[in-house]
């Protein structure tokens, strides 16, 4: 007999305080870092628990903010959340008492739009902001609107929020998309697992994440799957049922690792993370002359040998999946920053994705940034410590890659933003040898 007393999500939200990540640079990596589960995947996996009434459990689960704030956004829908032990989650959406998704919680994470379509296609309303997210462009939502309304939804915006209703059912349609939409697909994906009818949805995204989603749905007994590599049919159910699934391991978190181990020229495993999900990444390390050996479930960085300074440069461009994920840009700018001549970067998908680069530049770097969408990186550069402010998540973890590489002391302000997606990543630069430490802004460092 399960435990009478309901559960409800005890959130404590961890107080944004200013804090900073002062590092050390100058040692190399060495050692095994466990690979935590995909930000990208369990937002969205914990958004389609919502599609059932029934109990779902998913577990390797990253212990990071975004997981805390769509928890919260689920919590305060009614939504049965509990978090039994680390990485660990709950969910049970029973009857949701508040079909509302407020401008906090949007605010602070754009995947909280990932909740429109399984609300609307399992509710039949919903109300729900505008998102923002990471500096990184303009991120409009449009796409997600259109999708909703081709499976017959009306929607209208009014003052920075989305009305949404469903008069009955969702109706199954062709959802096509004008570019490729990770979210957009998902978003359409769950909206259509309980429209009545077939929806086909191309291009459909290829993200190893959306695979996950997709793998989650069918253990609910939606009729879901991927027919072609850019196309998703859906065959609608009126009912889903509970499920338990674990989240795919982070290839960003892995790409981001692999490359503070090339700059440092370090020896570090990757462990659980999955080479078959990072080929264009591995593909950009071979043309750059990084030495690496994959397993299974592990990748090892070796730059013992050939290290900083050693490596080749090279042209990258990003790209949907299986292209270069644009999510490895930050970090492969700072891997460009050690080759041996002169790199150039192409960043197709966000248009402000490099404007980061002028705090790596006060560390020393040659780059020159050429409008929102080229970049060109001369080396090798000597990095040394700077005084600098983090933007956004895959900067921010970008600066400390940079930092780590640098001579001298690093200090890094915003530090909150990375805490955003990747799990204890100083914990786990400690584990590796690194000399960085989390501190409130004002506090001296215990090691200087
Ligand atoms: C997802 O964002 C990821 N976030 C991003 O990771 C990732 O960079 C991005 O996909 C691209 O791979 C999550 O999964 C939570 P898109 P998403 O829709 O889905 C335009 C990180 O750091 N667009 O694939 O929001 C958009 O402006 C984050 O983990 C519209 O025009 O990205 C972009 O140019 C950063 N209208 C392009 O499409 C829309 O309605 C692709 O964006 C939606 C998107």
């Amino acid at each position: 007999m399960a435990d009478a007393r309901p559960f409800h999500w005890e959130y404590r939200p961890e107080p944004i305080t200013r804090e900073i990540f002062r590092v050390e640079g100058g040692r190399p990596l060495l050692g095994i870092v466990p690979i935590s589960g995909a930000k990208n995947a369990a937002l969205k996996l914990l958004a389609a628990a919502v599609l059932t009434g029934e109990r779902c459990r998913f577990e390797n689960v990253p212990e990071i903010e975004d997981v805390r704030v769509m928890a919260e956004t689920l919590a305060d829908l009614g939504v049965l959340v509990e978090h039994p032990a680390p990485n660990i989650y709950e969910i049970a959406s029973g009857d949701v008492e508040w079909l509302f998704v407020p401008l906090e919680a949007a605010a602070r994470m754009r995947a909280s739009f990932m909740l429109l379509g399984p609300l609307l296609t399992r509710f039949g309303r919903v109300i729900i902001s505008n998102p923002g997210g990471d500096r990184i462009g303009r991120r409009p939502v449009d796409l997600h609107v259109d999708a909703m309304r081709a499976l017959g939804a009306d929607i209208e915006y009014r003052n920075g929020y989305y009305f949404a209703t469903s008069p009955g059912r969702l109706r199954g349609a062709d959802v096509t998309f004008p570019l490729v939409s990770v979210m957009g697909t998902e978003n359409a994906m769950l909206a259509a697992t309980l429209a009545s009818g077939k929806t086909t949805i191309r291009p459909a995204a290829q993200e190893p994440e959306v695979d996950d989603l997709i793998a989650f749905l069918q253990a609910m007994g939606a009729a879901v799957s991927r027919t072609s590599p850019d196309t998703i049919e859906v065959e609608g159910r009126r009912r889903l049922r509970g499920a338990s699934h674990r989240v795919v391991p982070d290839r960003i978190e892995a790409g981001t690792f692999a490359v503070a181990a090339a700059v440092t020229g370090g020896r570090v495993t990757l462990e659980g993370s999955r080479p078959e999900h990072l080929p264009a990444f591995l593909d950009v390390l071979d043309r750059c002359g990084v030495q690496f050996a994959t397993g299974q479930d592990s990748i090892t960085i070796d730059a013992t040998t050939v290290g900083p300074g050693m490596f080749r440069p090279c042209a990258i461009e990003t790209g949907p999946y299986p292209g270069l994920a644009t999510d490895l840009q930050p970090p492969l700018c700072v891997l460009l920053t050690q080759a041996d001549g002169r790199s150039t970067i192409h960043e197709t998908i966000f248009e402000d994705r490099l404007e980061w680069m002028s705090a790596l530049r006060r560390m020393g770097a040659r780059i020159s940034i050429h409008g929102g969408h080229e970049a060109t990186i001369a080396g090798p550069a000597r990095l040394h410590g700077a005084e600098t402010e983090i933007g956004d998540l895959r900067a921010g973890a970008s600066l400390i890659l940079a930092a780590l590489a640098a001579e001298g002391t690093s200090t890094i302000h915003g530090a909150h933003h990375v805490q955003r997606g990747y799990e204890n990543i100083e914990r786990k630069f400690l584990d590796l040898g690194a000399r960085i430490e989390r501190l409130e802004e004002g506090t001296v460092s215990t090691t200087s």
